[in-house]
């Protein structure tokens, strides 16, 4: 087959790496592997999450085959974790000959594939799934990922209208970038019932109201004044309703480093006698049901700001920005900052409050997002 053949399938590889990454590739592969004929897609795992709890139990849930190719890179610095990733995908890359890599995100593992892909000769295609989302922080990883993506990508698929006035503002060219809609919320909306069936409350025992948080930003967790504030802020929200807190790797480790979780916090002898539950991290249905019944949810997720949304549940995000303002103009979700009274006094208000706001429709957010993507390559010439 030569590359001018217009009947033969177009080569994708699909890459996902860490935790947020799953939900977003499970509907993709589904709308690529309904159309044999015309796609030949490899799912490349790279590593960069490797646990049970944060990888293997996602693809389990949402159904993900396994990936065909696994990176194993694991943790490191920045630098050294890209680095592996971009390595060992070169060589896949050199194997497979892909027309199109397919990247989804702004974790690490996304910028450095793009990275290997755009240096490739001759230079493979790149597409990004969520393109043009920006904080305007570039102390976050994240945004450093996000603009590497987007300058190198060919193909620009966009979530919201703000993400596509970002992209023609750097001076991407306009017909690259199609505006798709949410695959996250394709993943959400395909799961929610099943998730309505989840025990995790009664295996928590948990009976009334409760709030819902996570954390895991370097900048909320890797500085022990930082997360201290946090922390003293939960325990007063956990004087009314308990928090659950499912706690990523990163931050029990530093909870743990900081001395944090048995004691050493104004007024509660250990997180839990504050009514602070730290558990392990949960699986996709069982952190589904929990966002869906809470009173309240605090993070400093991306990905959870747009779920809140979705799903109508007052969210307070422990950041001073959102690369996702489109959940704070439309949706349930406010910027509360790291300060302790700022996040008690908003948590309070939403607790007092006798109406949950009415779920939004966000235009594009109805579950077919993949399916469009999947149209937009199938009309792309071979
Ligand atoms: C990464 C992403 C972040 C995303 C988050 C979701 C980057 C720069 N960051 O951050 O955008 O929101 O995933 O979870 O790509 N660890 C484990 N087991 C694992 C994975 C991680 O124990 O399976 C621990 C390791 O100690 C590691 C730390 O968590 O050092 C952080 O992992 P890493 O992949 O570096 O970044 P995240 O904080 O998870």
């Amino acid at each position: 087959m030569t590359k001018a053949d217009p009947l033969r399938p177009l080569r994708l590889v699909l890459v996902a790496g860490a935790r947020p990454n799953f939900m977003k590739v499970a509907p993709l592969l589904r709308a690529f592997r309904r159309r044999p004929g015309r796609f030949d897609v490899r799912l490349v795992h790279t590593g960069q999450h490797y646990d049970d709890a944060m990888s293997d139990v996602f693809f389990e849930e949402l159904g993900i085959p396994r990936p065909d190719i696994h990176l194993g890179v694991g943790s490191a610095s920045h630098a050294l974790q890209t680095a592996r990733v971009m390595e060992a995908f070169e060589r896949v890359l050199d194997e497979e000959h892909p027309d199109w890599v397919v990247v989804v995100g702004d974790v690490n593992s996304t910028a450095g594939c793009s990275l290997v892909a755009a240096k490739m000769t001759p230079r493979v295609r790149v597409a990004h799934v969520e393109a043009g989302l920006r904080s305007r922080d570039r102390d976050m990883p994240e945004e450093v990922n996000r603009l590497v993506t987007d300058v190198l990508s060919d193909l620009l698929f966009t979530t919201s209208a703000d993400a596509d006035r970002n992209l023609l503002d750097e001076g991407i060219d306009r017909r690259r970038i199609h505006r798709v809609g949410n695959v996250m919320i394709d993943t959400l909306k395909r799961f929610v019932r099943l998730s309505d069936g989840a025990d995790v409350r009664r295996r928590l025992g948990i009976s009334g109201r409760y709030a819902l948080l996570t954390l895991h930003r370097p900048a909320n967790v890797d500085d022990e004044a930082v997360l201290r504030r946090i922390l003293d802020a939960l325990v007063a929200i956990g004087r009314d309703v308990p928090v659950i807190f499912p706690a990523h790797p990163r931050t029990a480790k530093r909870l743990a480093a900081f001395g944090l979780q048995a004691g050493r916090l104004p007024g509660a002898d250990g997180l839990a006698e504050a009514g602070v539950r730290v558990i392990a991290p949960l699986g996709y249905l069982d952190f589904l049901h929990l966002q869906k019944r809470a009173a309240l949810i605090l993070t400093d997720s991306g990905g959870i700001q747009e779920e809140a949304t979705i799903l109508g549940v007052p969210c307070l995000t422990l950041r001073d920005n959102t690369e996702r303002p489109i959940t704070v103009a439309r949706g349930t979700n406010r910027l509360v900052g790291r300060d302790t009274r700022g996040i008690v006094e908003a948590a309070r208000r939403v607790l007092r409050a006798r109406r949950r706001p009415r779920p939004p429709r966000i235009p594009l957010w109805d579950g077919r997002a993949a399916e469009r993507i999947a149209a937009v390559f199938a009309r792309l010439p071979r």
